[in-house]
């Protein structure tokens, strides 16, 4: 397990996939996510079954409230580049009402420092529309930067958005 100092970090079991079914059919929490489809409870529970355990190449993490354990969101590192020493992280809180509320910027405080002091990751990556303000706000509260923009990246409701590639090196970490 991970501690943070408002969340906690644990391995995903079976049991969420009714949290997931909730998260990932709710069009708030979707709207600036890479999901395209809304996804069956029958098909997230095989996912769940069928998932591999955490390796170096993808940490998959649930969120958790510190003091009362409830789950509220997903944190990933992944796709882990052993020789540059690179990931790329996605996280989201579920939750709604945990939103601005530093949940979200304390898990990912926390799984960067665990890829850099455990993994020996060099740099950690995103990409994050740039209409999500609250989201690159928390990014670069930790010490995210902006290194480029891919024009255009996002289709959501019939716009076009421009996405923010971020980084964060592992003594930019805060
Ligand atoms: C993005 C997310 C992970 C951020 O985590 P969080 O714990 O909610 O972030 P914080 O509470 O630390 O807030 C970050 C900053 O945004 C500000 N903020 C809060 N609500 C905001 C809003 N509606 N608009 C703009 N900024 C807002 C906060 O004040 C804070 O800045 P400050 O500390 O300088 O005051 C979380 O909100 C989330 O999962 N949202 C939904 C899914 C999503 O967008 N995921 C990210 C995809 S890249």
């Amino acid at each position: 397990m991970l501690t943070g100092d408002l969340v906690r970090l644990r391995p995903l079991e079976p049991e969420d996939a009714d949290a997931l079914y909730r998260w990932h059919n709710d069009d708030e929490v979707m709207r600036w996510l890479q999901s395209y489809y809304h996804e069956s409870l029958a098909g997230l529970r095989k996912r769940l079954a069928d998932r591999k355990e955490n390796s170096h190449d993808k940490v998959t993490l649930c969120i958790e409230t510190l003091e009362e354990r409830k789950p509220i969101g997903i944190v990933a590192l992944r796709e882990a580049d052993p020789i540059n020493a690179r990931a790329t992280v996605d996280i989201y809180i579920g939750e709604q009402e945990y939103w601005g509320g530093g949940y979200g910027t304390d898990a990912l405080r926390r799984v960067c420092r665990y890829g850099f002091d455990t993994l020996r990751l060099h740099s950690i990556e995103l990409s994050v529309v740039e209409v999500n303000e609250r989201a690159v706000r928390s990014y670069k509260k930790i010490g995210f930067q902006v290194d480029g923009r891919l024009r255009h990246s996002f289709f959501r409701d019939g716009q076009w958005y421009d996405e923010l590639l971020m980084c964060v090196l592992k003594e930019e970490l805060c």
